[in-house]
């Protein structure tokens, strides 16, 4: 259950938590067109709070509205300072920021290019993810029959409402089945991404994870990571990954705003490695740590801070 903060801003404006409310008539919630980012704060080390890498956040917002045909009323650079204001109108130093752009009322039909286009910005504190103890002990995942759509299908690049149906679907196939996560496979049969988060593995050294024309989502942590490992001397390969370098791995890790880096212990029941975090994992855990909450300041391009 989501705590409820003071302020929502939405148009322009913060009203009232319990004020932000919607029409059921809302375009996006019939036909699933409306797009969002997922962007997290931190409370680092010096104790100032820091948006992490809310430029790439932002630009990707647009990038989605713009595969959908959406135009946000609000500039890019208004949409960025409106992120900052919402964690500080609630006092928030520590916790997660959905910017959501998303279609009106007037008319129903599935065309509707003439309804009004909102912004809205939504701010609240987001425990782990994939449980308490999934950074520290991994999680057990399950290739879920829901495959991710074909980029013919689908602007599988868009981070939209409607591409979280796919999603949802297979989250609640593998939770029923006693699994934490799902990962999807593509429709040509190779790895695509996590139900909410990119994948990557490590092999004698060597990490590998699905290249950007994959149907998967550009995801701004496995950006931060493919940087991270590189400075830390590794060789990363973005390419097409099969489910079974996935079982032969030597670890797996999950990458997402609100996952951070998660490993992966098991998949279809098959262990991992040996079945504990592997030392990969847990040296690029410690670097986003270091780089997120801690002191390392060696990509200040990457922190906006919030200030009072
Ligand atoms: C489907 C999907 N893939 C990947 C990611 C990871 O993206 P990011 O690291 O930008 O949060 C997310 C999270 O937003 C996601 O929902």
């Amino acid at each position: 259950m989501v705590e409820k903060l003071k302020k929502i801003w939405c148009d322009g404006e913060f009203v009232d938590w319990d004020a932000a409310t919607i029409h059921v008539l809302t375009h996006s919630l019939h036909y699933g067109i409306a797009a969002w980012d997922g962007v997290r704060a931190y409370q680092r080390k010096d104790g100032a709070s820091y948006v992490f890498r809310l430029r790439e956040h932002i630009d990707r917002l647009f990038d989605s509205c713009k595969l959908c045909l959406l135009k946000p009323a609000q500039s890019p650079e208004a949409i960025f300072s409106a992120c900052v204001q919402t964690l500080r109108v609630n006092g928030m130093v520590d916790g997660y920021l959905r910017p959501m752009v998303y279609v009106g009322d007037g008319a129903m039909g599935v065309y509707a290019p003439d309804n009004t286009i909102h912004s809205t910005i939504m701010a609240w504190r987001w425990a782990a993810h994939l449980g308490a103890d999934a950074n520290d002990r991994g999680i057990r995942a399950k290739i879920s029959s829901f495959a991710r759509p074909h980029p013919a299908s689908a602007v599988v690049k868009a981070k939209i409402t409607g591409q979280y149906t796919n999603s949802a679907l297979a989250r609640a196939e593998v939770k029923h089945a006693g699994y934490d996560e799902a990962i999807h496979l593509a429709v040509d049969g190779y790895v695509s991404e996590a139900s909410g988060s990119n994948v990557f593995l490590a092999k004698r050294g060597v990490l590998y994870t699905p290249d950007l024309a994959s149907a998967i989502l550009e995801g701004v942590t496995r950006d931060t990571v493919i940087v991270l490992a590189r400075e830390l001397g590794m060789t990363v390969v973005e390419g097409r990954v099969t489910r079974e370098q996935l079982w032969l791995a030597d670890e797996v890790f999950l990458t997402g705003t609100a996952a951070e880096i998660v490993p992966v212990r098991e998949i279809d029941d098959r262990r991992i490695g040996d079945g504990h975090v592997g030392a990969i994992t847990r040296k690029l855990q410690e670097r986003y740590a270091d780089i997120t909450r801690g002191s390392d300041t060696s990509h200040p391009e990457w922190l906006t801070r919030v200030g009072a």
